[in-house]
């Protein structure tokens, strides 16, 4: 097994890039649309590309396991402790409204660690990438987190997860933290696919992202994007993410703290406004 992760990282790009070429070709096409919650849907798009991105990596990587959206969870045969964690189509609700922001994650955890991981917007033909110790990329040129220190001038972005109608907290659906941060910050965008949301911060395009509702494979890839553009990455207490944990805040290294008090005002009731 390569250190370095360049031959994985390699082939996750090409893989993103030929499974986001499927789903560009097929965006605005007519679309079978299943339902596994009232907001939470799946297109035949998913599920072909998923196939395809375990298909090719398989073949690459012979042994090794997968977590991916749809098909869930597959171990690796004999010893192998590594795992691909995949959403074929992060952003599915605006693709299937031809709304046009969504993207394809690849990431690559080995031993619990992720040490590589990809995010390919096809539309924009963005690819955000990295792996452990060779720095965040966008499209193949080095980049860094923003230097923004106050959220007044910072662009923030979050999504709800597909329980915002049924969880009455607003804490836990995300309507306090999102009436909070919209007051105090520059912005805050609600684009729809987290995975793009999260990797923009590691590359200076936005400062901060916050999301309680997240599913591994949601935040896998861009976490790795956001480490290594030197990003800081925590769930909602300031402990390190548990990629199970559902909640993340990815930030430049310069507005985290602030992220933290907003997030926590709302547990002790402290005004930020
Ligand atoms: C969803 C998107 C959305 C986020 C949700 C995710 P999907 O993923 O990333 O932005 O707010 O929590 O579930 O279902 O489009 O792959
Ligand atoms: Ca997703």
């Amino acid at each position: 097994m390569s250190a370095t992760f360049e031959r994985e990282l390699g082939q996750a790009l090409r893989v993103a890039r030929e499974a986001g070429a499927l789903l560009k070709e097929n965006f605005g096409k007519s679309q079978e649309v299943e339902y596994k919650g009232r907001i939470d849907l799946v297109t035949e798009m998913d599920h072909r590309s998923e196939e395809l991105i375990i298909g090719r990596l398989r073949a690459a990587f012979p042994g090794d396991g997968f977590w991916a959206e749809e098909r869930g969870r597959e171990a690796g045969t004999g010893q192998s402790d590594r795992v691909w964690i995949i959403d074929p189509l992060d952003g599915t609700v605006n693709y299937a409204h031809e709304y046009p922001v969504f993207s394809v994650s690849i990431a690559l955890q080995v031993a619990g660690e992720l040490v590589a991981g990809a995010v390919y917007n096809p539309l924009l033909d963005d690819m955000y990438a990295a792996r452990k110790g060779g720095g965040a990329t966008l499209n193949g040129q080095q980049r860094r987190g923003s230097k923004v220190d106050k959220l007044e001038q910072a662009l923030l972005a979050t999504g709800f997860g597909y329980d915002v109608g049924s969880e009455p907290d607003p804490e836990k659906n995300n309507l306090g933290p999102f009436a909070r941060f919209i007051r105090v910050a520059q912005a805050v965008r609600r684009a729809g696919s987290a995975a793009l949301a999260i990797a923009k911060v590691g590359v200076g395009r936005t400062d901060g992202f916050w999301e309680g509702g997240l599913r591994p494979w949601d935040m896998a890839a861009a976490m790795v994007v956001v480490g290594e553009g030197g990003g800081l990455l925590t769930d909602y207490t300031g402990a390190a993410p548990d990629l199970g944990g559902r909640q993340l805040i990815a930030t430049n290294r310069r507005i985290h703290e602030e992220m933290l008090l907003v997030l926590a005002a709302g547990v002790h009731g402290t005004r930020t406004t």
